[in-house]
């Protein structure tokens, strides 16, 4: 049982990587190609997969005990915030639809992803302010921090989810990769439209 979420980490690694490896997550920590729309496309495609996934927890029954881990209400402010002090509005690119959004294997594998990415949020948010970058908006990292304090506490419950539900370890890892390709499709959407201005 315990070996379920590291069972995951080792399904999703390849997705992770190809995710760094794209813009504009492939600008962070790197200075000499990070600047302000980098941050904020990052947000934006951010934004739309915190929208997706929290409403796909809420169509889930008994989805209590992760719900309580996301925050998805603060996460949506706080990332909202940013974007409103980076000059856009609240408008994300659209989420890919993912197979069978109300099933457990698919609520606990948004709510994984979301909380797994938490994890590059210390490092980013420290970055962001030791790189001359203080005056963009971190809401939504410091947010991603106090989140990411609970991952201990997340794991406990996530595999108590996992045994009162029966969840799947591989759909639930299929699920959380359509996830990563999902953040790829709106990246690209993103540059493309960068590319090509309507
Ligand atoms: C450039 C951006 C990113 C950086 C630098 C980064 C960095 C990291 C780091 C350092 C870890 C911990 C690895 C370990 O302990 O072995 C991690 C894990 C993870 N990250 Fe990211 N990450 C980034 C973007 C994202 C995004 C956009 C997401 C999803 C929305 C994400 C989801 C995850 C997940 C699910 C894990 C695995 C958690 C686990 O099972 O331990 N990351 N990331």
């Amino acid at each position: 049982m315990t070996t379920f979420f590291t069972e995951l980490k080792r399904g999703t690694a390849a997705s992770h990587t190809a995710l760094e490896a794209t813009y504009p997550f492939n600008t962070m920590m790197k200075p000499d190609i990070f600047d302000r729309q980098a941050y904020t496309q990052n947000l934006l495609i951010l934004a739309s997969f915190h929208n997706c996934v929290s409403k796909n927890i809420q169509k889930t029954k008994n989805k209590a005990s992760l719900s309580e881990f996301i925050e998805a209400e603060s996460v949506m402010r706080a990332v909202n915030q940013d974007l409103n002090a980076l000059g856009r509005q609240p408008e994300y690119p659209d989420f890919p639809l993912i197979a069978q959004p109300d099933s457990p294997e698919s609520a606990l594998a948004g709510a994984y992803v979301w909380m797994g990415s938490s994890m590059g949020a210390r490092i980013l948010y420290r970055w962001l302010n030791h790189a001359g970058y203080e005056e963009l908006p971190t809401a939504y990292y410091q947010q991603m921090i106090t989140l990411g304090q609970h991952w201990p506490a997340f794991v406990e419950h996530g595999l108590d989810y996992v045994q009162r539900h029966n969840v799947d370890v591989d759909k639930c890892t299929e699920i959380a990769n359509q996830l990563f390709d999902g953040l790829q499709v709106c990246a690209n959407t993103l540059t493309h439209q960068q590319q090509h201005p309507a």
